[in-house]
């Protein structure tokens, strides 16, 4: 990384909440959060805390319920019941608050093909209300170490290039929270580990708090402080990731200790 937090944030449309230490030491609360689609419950009484600083692993088997989690929390999809608070901000209460704290990067991130980099985040600046979008853009291609592609086209890029070019959409308005969906889906080893290094750059020199789903059990032992395991919508165990090695001494790795969790609940 070239440059570092207080470079970086001294163009941010928002200094005051980057200086002024956030109001909770709870970065994301849910309380007994559940998503009905019809009949199905997808997330059944979600009661999570992520505490400010961390960097949160959110696990769990294809349907466990991640992604219904991050779009509830990301203000995209509305709860049956039961509400969550990120950043100080209610999700049902103050929406636009909690849109203003976070940053997402989707799964499958969207821009616009046929306009360039610069053109595109100058958009999504816009967007933001961001008031100087050129050196705003600057500043975070520099921190991401990803300059010299402004003027490509999106339609070129290949899909870790498109994965950079989203996390710096999510960051252009300096978030406190970054909530990411499988961000290393799709990604050869070397993305991998770029987006890693990246990731913990956004945490230790920025300050942001970061929540991530993922598949990758081994990513998660590198990247993150603390996990969560979701089976079919329930969350059955959240620890930090050095206690959760501790308290399974017997198991050789993290993937190990994912399928005895996941055995004991299915058996
Ligand atoms: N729009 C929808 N309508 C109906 N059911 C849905 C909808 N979205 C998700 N579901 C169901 O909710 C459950 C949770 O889905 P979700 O996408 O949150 O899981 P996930 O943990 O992100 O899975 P994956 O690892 O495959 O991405 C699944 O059973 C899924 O089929
Ligand atoms: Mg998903």
């Amino acid at each position: 990384m070239t440059i570092g937090a207080p470079e970086f944030l001294s163009g941010s449309p928002y200094p005051a909440r980057r200086s002024v230490p956030a109001m909770t030491d709870i970065a994301i609360k849910t309380t007994a959060l559940i998503k009905r689609y019809g009949e199905h419950r997808a997330l059944n009484e979600l009661n999570l805390q992520v505490p400010s600083g961390e960097i949160f692993g959110l696990l769990g088997h294809n349907g466990a319920g991640k992604t219904t989690t991050v779009s509830i929390l990301t203000t995209l999809l509305e709860p049956s019941s039961g509400t969550a608070v990120i950043g100080g901000h209610d999700i049902r209460s103050d929406p636009d608050a909690v849109r203003r704290a976070i940053g997402y990067l989707p799964e499958n991130v969207q821009f616009y093909d046929n306009l360039t980099l610069a053109e595109n985040l100058t958009f999504f600046a816009r967007l933001s209300g961001i008031r100087n979008p050129r050196a705003r853009i600057r500043e975070v291609l520099t921190f991401l170490d990803f300059t010299g592609r402004e003027a490509q086209r999106l339609g070129t890029f290949s899909k870790g290039m498109r994965q950079r070019a989203g996390i710096a959409q999510a960051i252009l308005h300096a978030p406190s929270v970054l909530f990411l969906d499988e961000p290393t889906s799709g990604l050869d080893p070397q993305g991998v580990a770029k987006l890693r290094e990246t990731i913990i750059s956004l945490n230790t020199e920025l300050g942001m708090t970061v929540f991530m789903n993922t598949h990758l059990l081994a990513e998660v032992t590198k990247t993150c402080s603390s996990i969560g395991i979701l089976s079919s919508g329930t969350l059955i165990y959240q620890d930090s990731v050095q206690a959760t090695l501790q308290s399974f001494p017997d198991q050789e790795s993290l993937e190990d200790i994912y399928l005895h969790i996941e055995a004991g609940r299915i058996s």
